[in-house]
């Protein structure tokens, strides 16, 4: 509940006010005069103020001046024998929340201290959305020079002063949005709209009328015509995340939308231009897939204008340092918190660790340290460390794991992680392992069949 000051010279209303709102389940700390009341209000939050206007020494009015210095955001309630509509109009100058008028009945100061604090905590919540919306509203700056960073930017800039299209490739979480969107906010679209679509969350259907639209009927469960995001999207940039999830079918209608700006929505025969810049991402080989016959060679062509490629964070830990520094100030600033210090071992050790998620698991771990760290000032590496899951580094007791294990269950376990480490890419998980691609995908097979048959028989 609340912590509640009451301030009042009379002592025998001080103390039945105080035994009430105490009856409530509120904190309650009284003071008989101004100067006392400020006192308290300086040793700790107080949630709420009541006081009397006609006092000694100092005037309601004065306190309300002096306690709003102290804590602009407290809410304050005036007792007053004399309510005049002069004193109220002035106390409410003054940030006063209400005023009740003396004698009153225990009731009605309950009800107005409720109705004060519930007013309070909305307002609180409000400023906490309201940082929170203008958080997720900020241009997120690029941080970090090392490991080829620097000529990115360079190329961010370049490939701003015009709309080509852009295919920007990395691990998931390397920053592939942040890069997007410093394009745009670059270019002279700026001002228009910025939409993103991930290709790989729906499915081909809805996929289509999300990006193109549809007329009125178009199909079952079309009962109003819907504008695509090509049409939504005119002047400004549509980001297309995970491009190689895109079906056939539709590779080609977004081949003809980025050849000649134009497009039918799903159900109408009338073309309509747009004026559009495409920046698509991917974390997998689109040359590979364009090798295995899953992705267009032409439109890999068409989308690969200039290729921008972001290294994984295990290549730039010399930004880590900044990133860190950048990511603090960031929740301290949204969380309205004193910015937190990483001891310089929890550095290291962040700087050590491969990062599988890139930038985004080290967010990740930033925030859980700030709200997990029990030390007030500061980030410590002990804290962290559990956290960090280090890959077996000593070959010996990894071979000591395996040992007893079936030979066919070991290198299905190889084939699985590797695959894994690569992301799915084929090519380059057969050249690592040493066997040919076609000799990995009869493994691969072989075992989704009998992972079926299991499946079929249980
Ligand atoms: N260079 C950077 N500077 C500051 N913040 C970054 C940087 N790179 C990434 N981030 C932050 O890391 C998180 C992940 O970035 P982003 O969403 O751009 O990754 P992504 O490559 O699009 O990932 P995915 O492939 O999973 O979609 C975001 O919160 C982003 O703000
Ligand atoms: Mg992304």
């Amino acid at each position: 509940m609340a912590r509640i000051l009451i301030c009042d010279d009379q002592e025998l209303m001080r103390d039945s006010l105080a035994s009430l709102l105490a009856r409530e389940g509120h904190t309650v700390v009284a003071a008989g005069d101004g100067p006392q009341a400020l006192q308290r209000i300086g040793a700790g939050k107080v949630d709420l103020l009541i006081t009397d206007l006609k006092m000694p020494k100092m005037t309601g009015m004065e306190l309300l001046a002096e306690a709003k210095k102290l804590q602009p955001d407290m809410p304050v309630v005036l007792m007053t024998a004399f309510a005049t509509v002069q004193t109220a109009v002035e106390a409410m100058k003054l940030g006063a929340y209400d005023y009740i008028q003396k004698p009153f009945e225990g009731d009605e100061i309950k009800m107005l201290v409720d109705r004060t604090l519930e007013h309070s905590r909305l307002k609180t919540e409000n400023a906490a959305l309201k940082s929170a919306v203008q958080d997720a509203n900020q241009p997120r700056p690029l941080i970090g020079m090392a490991g080829g960073m620097d000529q990115i930017k360079q190329k961010i800039e370049l490939v701003a002063k015009s709309s080509v299209t852009v295919l920007v490739r990395g691990e998931s979480g390397t920053g592939k949005e942040v890069v997007a969107r410093a394009i745009h906010a670059a270019s002279e679209r700026r001002d228009r709209p910025l939409l993103a679509v991930n290709c790989a969350a729906l499915s081909e259907n809805l996929l289509e009328s999300e990006l193109f639209g549809h007329e009125k009927g178009a199909f079952t469960g079309a009962d109003k015509v819907r504008r695509g995001r090509f049409e939504l999207a005119d002047g400004g940039t549509l980001l297309l995340d995970e491009i190689s999830e895109i079906a056939p079918g539709l590779q080609a209608k977004l081949l003809r939308v980025l050849q000649e700006s134009s497009f039918e929505r799903v159900g109408s025969s009338t073309t309509q231009l747009v004026d559009v810049r495409v920046i698509a991402t991917t974390n997998r080989d689109l040359e590979d897939e364009v090798l295995e016959g899953r992705f267009r060679q032409d439109l890999f062509y068409r989308l690969n204008v200039v290729p921008i490629d972001l290294p994984p964070l295990r290549e730039r830990a010399d930004d880590i340092p900044e990133l860190l520094r950048h990511m603090l100030h960031r929740i301290a600033r949204r969380d309205q918190q004193a910015f937190k210090h990483i001891e310089p071992e929890a550095v290291r050790l962040l700087q050590r660790y491969p990062w599988p998620g890139n930038v985004r698991e080290l967010q990740n771990i930033v925030e859980r340290a700030v709200i997990l760290e029990t030390d007030p000032g500061v980030i410590r590496a002990e804290t962290i460390s559990p956290w960090l899951r280090l890959p077996t580094q000593n070959p010996v007791a990894a071979a000591q794991d395996l040992a007893g294990k079936p030979l066919a269950d070991i290198e299905r376990q190889v084939i699985i992680s590797t695959l894994e480490r690569f992301r799915g890419h084929r090519v380059k998980t057969a050249t690592a392992l040493g066997i040919g691609v076609r000799t990995l995908g009869m493994k691969l097979k072989k075992w989704k069949e009998d992972a079926d048959l299991v499946e079929v028989g249980a």
